[in-house]
């Protein structure tokens, strides 16, 4: 089965895994029957939707979600104002305890969220331990609602909170403990630093980025419209990659605790520059969202290929080495420039797009002539522009025999 592939073999906190996809906690993860379906299509693990102390009051509004789409109609961004679990601390208990027992080779992670207390995270935290979670991760980083309570991102938006809570859960728990990060912060190195220093076993990034996707010029509210008004909610899927890639990088440079990789993954290749960039794991949410959980086999079977073709000896063989790679900008070679050429003219459209990019956002160094794109090599300054956007592949940017000062 593509799923259990011996190169995807892995581990984490001395956790034996079958492929380095987990669910992230989220609405995939809201329920026992969920996670069960997941596990049997294949995946390796699953973080639950987090939970909460049953004295913390939950009420979600409806709708909750707004999707950003491309010109094709696929969502390329996610936007949700969902809150934790609705779900008490009993089921979470005996959903856990099931879990394992059905899936022993699957680890289950309890995500959680207490209040201002000591008590209320460490007691849920015994709880979930003693019903059998492998490892506990703490929601340091819901953007919206729980930050109003004080909770969720407005505590990993502060280093000192977010080392004052990772240590009272530290003090008690017997399982490793995972720290779920916020990107709404000016440096994620600051808060994993924090976490760590606390005792943090992982850090998990990136929770999702705090956003409005959109405004209905018809009532002019911007969405999701619930009941006439609308809240700042946490952005997902494909467009936030950059930043969850940058994430895992600065973290992976800064501390050396293993990392779980997320926020907009939907192929193999978007999990293999995670585990690049220094992630041990990668987690998954929105995609499965759109698509469902049988999007692991493609994922694992993705991964399996590319480690195979690069000779790769397994996942823990990839991670970390695109990090090398990373320079600060003073530290980028001047020596080197590129050209443009259009390799591939027989798939040329002739659309122009390159031709007005460069007009008006270049240096005025393309025309078409003769039926082909033509690059003017005395005025082009090498900044790829057109490259980035030809719709057909056409242009490729090649080593430049002779090189100029940049304009
Ligand atoms: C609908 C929805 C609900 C979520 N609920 C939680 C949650 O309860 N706890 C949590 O730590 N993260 C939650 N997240 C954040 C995801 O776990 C993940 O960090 C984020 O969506 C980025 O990954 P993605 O781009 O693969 O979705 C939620 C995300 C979405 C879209
Ligand atoms: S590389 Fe930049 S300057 Fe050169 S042709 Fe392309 S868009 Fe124009
Ligand atoms: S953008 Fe691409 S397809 Fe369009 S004219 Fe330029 S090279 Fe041809």
């Amino acid at each position: 089965m593509s799923v259990r592939h011996p190169l995807l073999k892995t581990s984490i906190h001395g956790f034996p895994l079958i492929n380095p996809f987990l669910l992230a906690s989220a609405s995939p993860t809201a329920s026992a029957d969920l996670i069960r379906r997941a596990f049997l299509q294949g995946w390796a693990g699953a973080v639950t939707k987090t939970i909460k102390p049953d004295s913390m009051a939950v009420s979600d509004v409806s709708p909750r979600f707004h999707g950003w789409r491309d010109s094709a109609g696929a969502v390329v961004g996610f936007e949700n104002i969902e809150l934790v679990s609705k779900r008490d601390e009993a089921y979470w208990v005996k959903t856990i305890a099931d879990l394992k027992t059905e899936f022993p080779d699957r680890m289950v992670i309890a995500s959680l969220m207490g209040d201002s207390r000591p008590a209320s995270w460490r007691n849920l935290a015994c709880r979930m331990v003693e019903a059998g979670a492998d490892a506990l991760e703490l929601n340091f980083s819901c953007p919206h609602g729980m930050p109003e309570k004080g909770v969720g991102a407005a505590i990993g938006q502060d280093p000192a909170i977010t080392a004052r809570i990772t240590g009272w859960v530290k003090d008690v728990a017997r399982k490793p403990v995972i720290v779920k990060l916020t990107p709404n912060v000016t440096d994620i190195r600051v808060t994993a630093l924090a976490a760590v220093g606390a005792g943090a076993d992982a850090i998990a990034a990136i929770n999702t980025v705090e956003s409005i996707t959109g405004v209905d010029l018809d009532t002019l509210q911007p969405y999701p419209l619930v009941g006439g008004r609308s809240a700042y909610g946490g952005y997902s899927g494909a467009g936030v990659k950059p930043i969850g890639l940058k994430a895992v990088a600065q973290i992976a440079g800064a501390v050396s605790v293993p990392i779980h990789g997320m926020g907009g993954i939907r192929t193999w290749s978007d999990a293999a520059e995670y585990l690049s960039l220094g992630a041990s794991v990668v987690q998954v949410c929105t995609e499965v969202m759109v698509s469902g959980f049988s999007i692991v086999k493609p994922l694992a079977e993705g991964l399996a290929c590319y480690l195979d073709k690069k000779h790769f000896f397994g996942t823990e063989d990839l991670r970390g080495r695109a990090l090398a790679k990373l320079s600060s900008h003073e530290g980028l070679d001047r020596s080197t420039q590129v050209r443009p050429s259009a390799a591939r003219h027989e798939d040329c459209v002739l659309c122009g797009k390159c031709l007005v990019a460069c007009r008006d956002g270049g240096y005025q160094a393309i025309s078409i002539r003769d039926r082909r794109v033509q690059f003017d090599l005395e005025k082009c300054d090498g900044c790829s522009l057109c490259r980035v956007v030809c719709p057909e592949g056409v242009i490729e940017m090649n080593i430049a025999t002779e090189t100029k000062e940049i304009s």
